[in-house]
């Protein structure tokens, strides 16, 4: 909840290096907020979420998440592994099964009793208007449709930590608009932790309670997002709030 002392997240001093661009990260901590990492095309957003959901090797750093290390750049590579946490992509794929398989995947993982898959499959389908999708295959839907049908099974799991990249990207005004306020709604109720990468300073205006600035693999500015607005700091967020370099 905001305002209680919960950290969730700590990461410290994330390396990362591709031959021509290096993610250099100093320490960060995210706790049951939503917070934007907002930054040009480039700038490393991918790079960072990425890692930190357990999905890219890193060269150097440590994450930890609830107190338990689950990355460090010493240790072989572990990805993708915790179900607490989400990564959600601006284009994601779903199985080439029926829409329902699709959301239900993960609950059958877990091994969950039918009728309970059938009632939260039920439940997150009302709540994101996909029920009359549920029967159709994946390959049938729309780019929109798809969208939102991944965003059900990501949320039937209730994920505590969730990275969106660019999760709007493709979507269109009514179809954000019900990402954004389903997003919102399930991170209050579940006292849940939002990463949203974007490069749309309108988005993060609209849904961030605080902001990182992220310019060629470096959190450069950060704060609560009214201060973040109106008293930028850096010549480069000052041109990036002006419309350069977007
Ligand atoms: N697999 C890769 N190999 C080499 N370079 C990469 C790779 N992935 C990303 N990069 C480079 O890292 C930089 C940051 O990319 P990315 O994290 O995708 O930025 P953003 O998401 O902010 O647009 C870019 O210069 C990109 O070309
Ligand atoms: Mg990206």
């Amino acid at each position: 909840m905001a305002g209680e002392d919960r950290v969730i997240l700590n990461a410290k001093n994330i390396i990362k290096k591709y031959p021509s661009f290096t993610l250099d990260i100093d320490d960060f901590s995210l706790d049951g907020d939503v917070y934007f990492l907002l930054g040009p095309n480039g700038a490393g957003k991918t790079t960072l979420l990425r890692i930190l959901s357990g999905l890219e090797r890193v060269y150097k750093g440590e994450v930890h998440f609830k107190g338990k290390e689950i990355i460090n750049g010493r240790k072989p590579f572990n990805g993708g592994i915790y179900p607490e946490l989400s990564y959600f992509p601006s284009a994601p794929i779903l199985w080439n099964e029926s829409v329902k398989e699709n959301v239900s995947y993960g609950l059958k993982l877990r091994k969950l009793p039918g009728h309970i898959i059938n009632e939260k499959v039920i439940e997150i389908s009302d709540k994101l208007q996909i029920s009359h999708l549920l029967k159709k295959s994946a390959r049938e839907l729309s780019s929109g449709e798809n969208q939102i049908v991944a965003l059900a099974r990501m949320l039937v799991l209730e994920p505590e930590l969730l990275f969106l990249d660019e999760p709007t990207a493709n979507l269109d005004v009514k179809k954000t608009v019900l990402l954004e306020e389903t997003l919102l709604e399930y991170q209050k109720s579940k006292n849940a932790a939002i990463f949203w990468a974007t490069h749309n300073l309108f988005q993060a205006k609209r849904l961030a309670e605080f902001i990182f600035f992220i310019w060629d693999g470096r959190i450069i500015e950060k704060g609560e997002v009214e201060v973040f607005f109106k008293r930028p700091r850096t010549t480069e967020l000052k041109a990036f709030l002006q419309g350069k370099f977007y």
